[in-house]
């Protein structure tokens, strides 16, 4: 711990102290408040603290470096996490104050030779939540685990210590208090978490390295600290509303025709579907940005005749690019020196599906662009969004570089001493000075992500782009969606979906599902539905599995399971106008669209402990089933009164209850006093305008519920120049009256639309009425 800390000066918005305890060497903390609510400490040694010190004896302004968002920025060092600059945040207090609020913090903070740490002592009642994607328990308290991204061994459990992508913020609550507030360590290398493991009443975060970046986010309550959170890291941009559909993906599409086959099936079955996903099978020997034209001779073709039946089509993108002297794309890449290179000079070569391949290195702006106009060519065939895999990037052995013969050794990623260009070889560059691996790891997806969302935003200037990526780390929300990777066909991993999911969204990711069926291993009717009955309610939502395994299409099982399937999507699809209002929701504060119990009810230790149930926004709450043979399951509901989404029959909250789930239902909730708005079943997202859009009112007596309804064109970024539609919402019982009334805002986008209908769940009855659309206030009296 720093105990003898003395203060040199301010610089920019950072206050300086310098510590030389216990060491000949000068560490040195550099503490700044950002806005009102956002604390940053820095921890410099090594060069680090050499750079301050020649800064403060010449008084020349510290190094600035670029921002993640590749705009110019004042802050004082290279982030990939980070996308806001200390000049983009409004000053709120003085620096007398200042330094009184960043005290306390820096006596947290300590280092040896070799590390830099940072330990936050914890409460009795604290839970920790975040961390990015994590299969143990939702509370990470107790737990002890690498902050690293790997492709794990087949069959992740709840023991597997590190996934795909990981995210170094967490969220700590004590449910006595009910305070909430987050710490976020920027950086991208590895970093050991310790959620009180070793110290029960400490958490520890430890870097490698110079410098140790730690931003504390006061809360006081978890909205709070996820909208602090996701101002200093971005937040995710509106997606295409028909990614919130059903997708249908298999690795093991072979052909066009087998595409178009599945596609018509959706359709002539009636399951909804918007999209039909390529797995690597569709490029030629696993070349990027090819296809085998034997097996897909006229891509546009393709997806002229999806598009006319309402599906999209994704294609897969890997980093590994084939190591072939006649491959464009590898031509390319080496005339420009844009592949990864070791330390010393030599080229990086790994081996993945192509055998050995290199990989474009991310961290360097002009790598980015190439990438992302390599696209250019797919968009053209009509494309309609990417999925990016394999990039933590995921090796199964690397070549050894000058040995005579070709020798490979297993690794499951680059190793450490590949050095990462960024902004070139000048230290001083404004796009930041050169890094090892080791200190890049966990940037690599999510840069990889980025140079493709990049790309697609700039081939289509008014689309909105998706990118679905695999791995990721803080800030990855910014560029892509996430799935939890290669699951299980297996109920555990129905389990183990809810807890990932939910917390990942904790880790400022929204847009996050579970391959429906599981990955690996053969599927069967019941575990298909019940996956599916889980994905109804996630904000992303794909069947997909491995090659070789049984067929698991929504058909594939046959009745009752199809049936069973098909009221699942339905469900979904129904619900997209609240899903689509919760997007907006996350888009705008970072709140994510499915919530922990414990994220509206923190003071409710019950609800704090579920982690086989979420809430999606605070309306709705759904309890998938996660046994095989279970007709009913028992749930907790939080304090109020719940009513059953499919029957109307009411619940009490604050404790337990055993609810139906014969197979074509599982136990779906709305809370009392809320408004859900619904729409009419479709067969894909646009089919047609949500008319009638429906809002139920769950009102058990007297009381007052509200909602604001959002809608806009789904597609283009005319919404963020205010081109959208809101409607306000309100019910009010009172002596037996119902008052409903309805604004309308239709200032830059009028949805097109006859009519509302109002339904209310009052004292037991159901009251029903339709109004007329577009005449701006309306009031309706039952
Ligand atoms: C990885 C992905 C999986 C994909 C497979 C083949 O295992 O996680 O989704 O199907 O690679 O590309």
């Amino acid at each position: 711990m720093l105990t003898q800390l003395r203060y040199l000066q301010m610089n920019g918005l950072e206050h300086i102290w310098s510590s030389s305890e216990g060491t000949s060497t000068e560490f040195f903390l550099a503490g700044a408040v950002l806005g009102s609510q956002v604390i940053r400490v820095r921890l410099l040694g090594g060069a680090e603290a050499v750079q301050v010190q020649e800064h403060l004896e010449s008084s020349q302004p510290l190094t600035r470096y670029q921002l993640a968002d590749g705009n110019p920025g004042t802050l004082p060092y290279h982030s990939w996490i980070v996308a806001k600059g200390d000049e983009q945040w409004p000053s709120r207090v003085n620096a007398t104050d200042a330094q009184a609020i960043l005290k306390p913090y820096l006596h947290e903070f300590a280092f040896s030779e070799t590390a830099l740490r940072l330990t936050h002592p914890l409460t009795e009642d604290e839970r920790i939540f975040g961390l990015g994607e994590r299969t143990a328990d939702l509370n990470k308290r107790g737990h002890a685990f690498p902050i690293w991204n790997i492709d794990p061994h087949k069959g992740h459990n709840p023991q597997t210590e590190t996934m795909y992508m990981s995210v170094p913020f967490y969220l700590g609550l004590s449910p006595i208090s009910g305070r909430a507030y987050g710490i976020l360590i920027d950086h991208t290398g590895r970093v050991e978490a310790d959620m009180g493991k070793t110290n029960p009443a400490e958490a520890s975060l430890t870097v490698q390295g110079d410098s140790l970046i730690a931003y504390f986010f006061t809360g006081p309550t978890q909205a709070a600290v996820m909208r602090q959170y996701t101002e200093l890291t971005g937040r995710m941009s509106l997606p295409p509303r028909w990614t919130l559909g059903h997708h249908q993906c298999r690795w093991g599409y072979m052909s066009a025709q087998e595409v178009r086959q599945i596609a018509h099936t959706f359709r002539e079955r009636n399951h909804p579907c918007d999209a039909i996903w390529l797995d690597i099978d569709y490029m030629n020997g696993y070349r990027n940005f090819t296809w085998n034209h034997d097996a897909f001779p006229n891509p546009k073709q393709l997806t002229d005749d999806l598009h006319a039946q309402g599906m999209h089509l994704v294609t897969i993108i890997d980093p590994g690019t084939k190591i072939d002297a006649d491959y464009s794309v590898y031509q390319q890449g080496m005339e420009q020196n844009y592949f990864c290179r070791y330390q010393n000079g030599e080229i990086f070569i790994g081996v993945v599906w192509p055998g050995p391949c290199v990989f474009p290195d991310f961290s360097r702006n002009e790598v980015r662009t190439w990438w992302g106009n390599l696209y250019k060519e797919m968009l053209d065939q009509g494309v309609d969004a990417i999925w990016n895999d394999m990039d933590e990037p995921a090796l199964t052995s690397i070549l050894i570089p000058d040995e005579p013969e070709i020798t490979t050794v297993k690794s499951n990623t680059m190793p450490d001493d590949v050095l990462h260009q960024a902004g070139g070889d000048q230290p001083t560059s404004p796009d930041g000075p050169p890094t090892l691996h080791k200190y890049y790891h966990n940037a690599y997806g999510m840069e990889m992500a980025r140079a493709t969302f990049e790309g697609l935003l700039r081939l289509r200037p008014n689309s909105r782009p998706f990118v679905l990526t695999r791995s990721g780390t803080a800030g990855m929300q910014r560029y892509a969606a996430l799935w939890t990777g290669d699951n299980w066909s297996r109920f555990a991993d129905i389990l183990m979906g809810i807890t990932m999911c939910i917390n990942i969204g904790i880790s400022g990711v929204p847009m996050v599902g579970v391959d429906i069926g599981g990955f690996w291993e053969d599927s069967n009717g019941e575990l298909l539905v019940r996956f599916a009955q889980l994905a109804a309610l996630l904000p992303f939502c794909r069947n997909h599995s491995a090659k070789d395994t049984l067929a698991q299409e929504p058909w594939a099982f046959g009745e009752p399971f199809e049936s069973a399937y098909r009221t699942a999507i339905e469900t979904r699809y129904r619900l997209l106008p609240y899903l689509y209002t919760l997007f907006h929701e996350a888009a705008t504060t970072g709140t994510p669209i499915i919530r922990p119990l414990y994220y509206h009810y923190p003071q409710e230790q019950q609800a704090c402990d579920v982690q086989d149930a979420f809430l999606v926004g605070d309306s709705l709450l759904t309890a998938p089933i996660c046994e095989e043979g279970a007709t009913n399951r028992s749930v907790y509901l939080p304090e109020g009164i719940w009513f059953d989404y499919w029957t109307g029959n009411t619940y009490p909250g604050a404790g337990w209850s055993t609810l139906e789930a014969p197979l074509e239902r599982w136990p779906l909730l709305v809370r009392n006093n809320s408004i859900l708005p619904t729409g009419p079943v479709m067969q894909y997202v646009d089919q047609r305008p949500t008319d009638p859009l429906t809002f139920t009112c769950y009102m058990v007596t007297d009381g007052l519920a509200s909602y604001t309804h959002y809608e806009d064109d789904g597609s283009t970024l005319a919404y963020q120049n205010g081109a959208f539609a809101s409607i306000s919402v309100s019910c009010r019982v009172q002596d037996d009256f119902v008052t409903v009334a309805i604004e309308e805002q239709f200032d830059g986008y009028r949805p097109q639309r006859e009519e509302y209908e109002v339904v209310i769940y009052v004292g037991g009855r159901m009251l029903q009425q339709r109004v007329k659309a577009g005449q701006g206030k309306m009031v309706v009296r039952l």
